[in-house]
């Protein structure tokens, strides 16, 4: 029988994380629906990082539920999390050093989903993502020796080398040039219109108007509101959380 409703992609039931006695995340309870982009905002240290790394297994959470698909995968290892296609980047860029950029792609493509999993299969899927995402002409270099806006864009590759339904993009944009985000701006929106999921934590206001069907606030580890773009970056207690320090001053800078 079909479901009247499908499930979420994600859901987080009470979702928590203390560390020591901080509590990082608190209670988040949130859905994200199949195809649409979250944007995940909030001051330093509200949790946001920890949120992605409790949805993709890299921390496991205090209390509280993780489904992927209606799948209760709380605390199961990354690796499992992987194969239900969740695919992340992280706010610190992780490549494989010792590998070529395009080595980097490719290992992501054998892990990420099965059915590539030849050497060939692999490495064509890495020389797709990399002429998708303009990085093509550095597919030999070393990624330790790229400048950050090339380093954001191959770990990105290498999260979408691995094929995702959903996404968890972890300030994918920070210390990007305008032009570069504007670029990755269009590369979401047409991910989102190929039915990738997508929750995105970013500072950068702009893009994540641009990009989001709906923004969460996270602030002290809590939600603080959740709605449509123009309703949440306008309600009065986000501007006081967040944006009153920052909005005015990130939108200056682009
Ligand atoms: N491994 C850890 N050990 C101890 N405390 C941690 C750890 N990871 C995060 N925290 C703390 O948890 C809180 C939330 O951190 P988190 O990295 O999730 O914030 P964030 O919203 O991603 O911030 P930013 O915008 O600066 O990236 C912070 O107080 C942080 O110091
Ligand atoms: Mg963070």
């Amino acid at each position: 029988m079909t479901p009247l409703l499908e499930a979420p992609i994600l859901e987080t039931r009470g979702l928590t994380r203390r560390f020591g006695a901080l509590p990082a995340l608190s209670g988040v309870s949130l859905s994200v629906q199949s195809g649409t982009v979250l944007g995940v905002i909030g001051p330093n240290g509200a949790g946001k990082s920890t949120l992605i790394n409790l949805i993709t297994g890299h921390l496991r959470p205090t209390a509280g539920t993780v489904l992927i698909d209606g799948t209760d995968l709380t605390g199961a290892a990354p690796w499992r999390i992987a194969h239900a296609g969740v695919a992340r980047t992280f706010q610190i860029v992780k490549p494989f050093r010792g590998m070529t950029v395009r080595e980097n792609v490719a290992i992501s493509a054998m892990y990420g989903d099965i059915r590539k999993a030849t050497r060939r299969a692999a490495f064509e899927l890495a020389d797709g993502v990399l002429d998708r995402l303009d990085l093509a002409d550095l597919a030999q270099r070393n990624p330790a020796e790229l400048p950050i806006g090339d380093a954001r864009r191959l770990e990105l590759a290498r999260a979408l080398a691995a094929r995702p339904r959903l996404l968890l993009l972890d300030e994918v944009m920070a210390g990007l040039r305008a032009a570069e985000i504007e670029a990755m701006v269009a590369l979401i929106r047409a991910l989102r219109d190929e039915g990738v999921t997508v929750l995105a934590v970013e500072h950068v206001i702009k893009a994540i108007k641009a990009i989001s069907d709906e923004i969460c606030v996270l602030h002290h580890g809590e939600v603080l509101t959740r709605g449509r773009p123009h309703e949440v970056l306008s309600d009065p207690r986000v501007v006081a959380a967040y944006l009153g320090t920052r909005y005015g001053q990130r939108e200056g800078e682009q």
